[in-house]
């Protein structure tokens, strides 16, 4: 795992803790690796007293801050990376919000900036696993996951290791299920017709036993508004869209109101979790080093009510479904995803790969976020049919911003930076992006 001294280390530990399956399939060690020995040493007490109170097998757990050391051996390398940290993650917010623009960890003008500082640390990290570990699946969390994953793809495409790559996110995942229990019925019996790239996908159809329900779910107030995303449009815009948007789309579709509402917020996201991350990293201590994360994790249910701009406060207020937090996100994707690829066990999961014609009118090397069959042999994305209008001139608009952004990245090209920021749909004039990029500084 790189990024080993992160925050949702402990939960991926936890899941595999709890993975009982045969020992062929099961991690036997976990490499912990990240540029920050403290930060290391912190999660690794976290994990040991994890381990402690476990009986079972559990995977060794190693930590280094050697990344081709880290790599060696690996059947899977998880990359979990933020490059500056929090504080980078700040001026991402704050750098935007100052020109009176969205200010976002992924979305917008911080997204691209976030991308820009990130995509060469990401481009390295696929050139040391096609050297080192070149047999190895990578799987990718590192933000902006849709351009981060690119990246990476073609490097290891370039190195003949075509679909090694392969980008998750739990905001999918998050939505069909949320959909699916609204519907009171089991998210497995689903089959989920998601499209899209990420943090920029509709769930477009449900279908169970041969019938799509969404038309269902669109009639039915009570139970199109008891779950997040629906709170979080409303009734009426979701039944005139016809598709269940993911939640980063209230961005796009209510832009004056979620900026409002995170200037009005005070603290940033990114400042809110600089500060209790802070403290967690300063008083982790040995005797019961899991109890301060378990406090992370309680604070994170309480702020979800904030979380994405405050804006959720303005649609309702409730707290996002706690089981979606409790081991239902991140570590869920990941695992099982490696699970289908390590035990042969085929399953469907929304997962980040190049479309390869999945998508009509998306080129080939175009990572998509969409449903994908998963076996030992890798990542097959589902075709989609076609997509609407309006969500395909978004994905393709979104697309042209993250490779001009890839472009930036890799030739320190100012103007593709400039094309990058101001092509966005979130930054309203050539000017602002101007100013963001010369605030944000110096590429040629
Ligand atoms: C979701 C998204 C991630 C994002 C995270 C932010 O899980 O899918 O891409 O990084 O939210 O959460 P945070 O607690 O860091 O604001
Ligand atoms: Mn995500």
């Amino acid at each position: 795992m790189l990024g080993g001294g992160g925050f949702r280390v402990p939960l991926v530990h936890r899941a595999l803790l709890k993975d009982t399956g045969d020992a062929a399939g099961r991690c036997t060690e976990l490499v912990l690796h990240d540029t920050d020995r403290a930060r290391l040493d912190a999660i690794g007490a976290v994990l040991a007293h994890q381990r402690d109170r476990h009986t079972g097998p559990a995977p060794a757990v190693r930590t280094t801050t050697d990344l081709d050391e880290a790599l060696s051996g690996a059947d899977f390398v998880f990359s979990a990376i933020r490059v500056g940290g929090l504080a980078g993650r700040v001026r991402d917010e704050r750098v935007p919000l100052a020109e009176g623009v969205l200010g976002q960890e992924t979305v917008g003008a911080g997204g691209v900036l976030y991308g820009l500082r990130t995509l060469p640390v990401a481009v390295r990290i696929a050139e040391r696993v096609a050297e080192v570990a070149p047999d190895a699946w990578l799987i990718n969390f590192t933000n902006p996951a849709g351009m981060v994953t690119e990246a990476m793809d073609r490097v290891l495409r370039n190195r003949g290791l075509p679909g090694r790559v392969i980008g998750i996110c739990d905001s999918p995942v998050g939505l069909c299920r949320r959909a699916a229990r609204a519907l009171d019925v089991a998210p497995d019996r689903v089959d989920y017709d998601y499209v899209g790239l990420n943090h920029l996908g509709w769930l477009r159809r449900l279908t169970v036993d041969g019938t799509d329900r969404l038309p269902d779910l669109l009639a039915d107030t009570a139970a199109l508004t008891s779950f997040e995303e629906g709170r979080l449009f409303g009734a009426d815009w979701l039944r005139a869209l016809g598709a269940l948007p993911n939640e980063y789309l209230h961005y796009y579709y209510f832009t004056r109101e979620a900026l409002a509402s995170v200037r009005s917020a005070g603290a940033t996201r990114g400042e809110f979790l600089l500060d209790q991350q802070s403290r967690f990293y300063e008083t982790a201590r040995p005797n019961d080093p899991e109890q301060a994360h378990r406090e992370w994790e309680r604070t994170r249910l309480e702020r979800e009510e904030t979380y994405m701009a405050e804006s959720r406060a303005a649609s309702g207020g409730r707290q996002r479904d706690s089981c979606d937090l409790d081991g239902g996100g991140y570590d869920r994707v990941a695992l099982a995803l490696m699970r289908a690829i390590a035990r042969d066990e085929r399953t469907t999961l929304v997962l980040n790969v190049p479309g390869r014609g999945a998508v009509p009118g998306l080129d080939d090397d175009a990572v998509v976020e969409v449903p994908c069959r998963v076996d030992a042999s890798g990542v097959h994305p589902a075709a989609t049919g076609s997509v609407a209008p309006d969500q395909l001139g978004l994905m393709l608009t979104l697309k042209a911003v993250e490779r001009s952004t890839i472009e930036a990245a890799r030739n320190g090209s100012r103007r593709a930076a400039l094309r990058a920021l101001a092509l966005h749909p979130l930054v309203d004039s050539v000017r602002v992006a101007e100013r963001i990029l010369e605030a944000a500084g110096g590429l040629r």
